[in-house]
């Protein structure tokens, strides 16, 4: 008899439990369909944050090409031009800024990954540091300067030792390859 108290007791205490918790989940999302479309289109990454992993991406782009990985630089490359989409998208009017930097200075640094090319890696990696810091300069926050860190930050094995086709590569940055 005590034992069936017990369950019953514990299955009560279950399902008040479920129900604050599904309460809680939902509670902060309120109004019509469209208020509530607003509300998180309001929360979505706006270029202050969007650029934290951008300039991240950048300087685990460096140290890979610097260590010879360059599926990994290609992999970081990739993933920067993704999160320059969610910059372009969040914010319209900052987009053909974004784009041109793409093709400018972005685009350079592609190829040399492909054709595996440090020296050029490094000449176009200065220039596309000035031109991060030209759109700052352009958008009034001249005192954002970007600066390589000392070390990436990227938690990964950079020297792996791999070889990798052109193929290999091209496959990895073909969005940004496109014409
Ligand atoms: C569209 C022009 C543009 C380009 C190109 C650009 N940025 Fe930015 N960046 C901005 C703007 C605007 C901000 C300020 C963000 C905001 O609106 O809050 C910013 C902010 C930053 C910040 C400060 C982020 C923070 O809040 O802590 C860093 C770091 C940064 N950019 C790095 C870079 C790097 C690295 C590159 C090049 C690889 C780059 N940016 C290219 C426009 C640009």
């Amino acid at each position: 008899m005590q034992r069936r108290w017990s369950i019953a007791i514990t299955g009560g205490i279950l399902a008040i439990g479920a129900a604050l918790l599904l309460a809680q989940n939902t509670s902060w999302l309120t109004g019509t369909v469209d208020q509530k479309f607003d509300t998180l289109a309001n929360i979505q990454p706006g270029l202050g944050t969007v650029m934290i992993e951008y300039s991240t991406r950048m300087g685990n782009i460096y140290y890979a090409a610097q260590a010879g990985n360059w599926g990994m630089a290609a992999y970081q490359l990739k993933e920067m031009v993704e999160i320059q989409e969610v910059g372009e998208t969040t914010r319209p009017g900052r987009a053909a800024a974004l784009k041109g930097m793409e093709q400018g200075a972005l685009k350079p640094l592609a190829l040399d990954i492909v054709n595996q090319n440090l020296t050029a890696f490094n000449t176009d990696f200065n220039t596309a540091v000035a031109f991060c810091n030209a759109c700052h300069a352009a958008t009034g926050f001249d005192y954002v300067v970007y600066k390589l860190p000392a070390q990436p930050e990227v938690p990964a094995k950079l020297d792996t030792g791999q070889t990798f086709t052109a193929q290999q590569l091209q496959t990895l940055l073909a969005g940004i390859l496109a014409p």
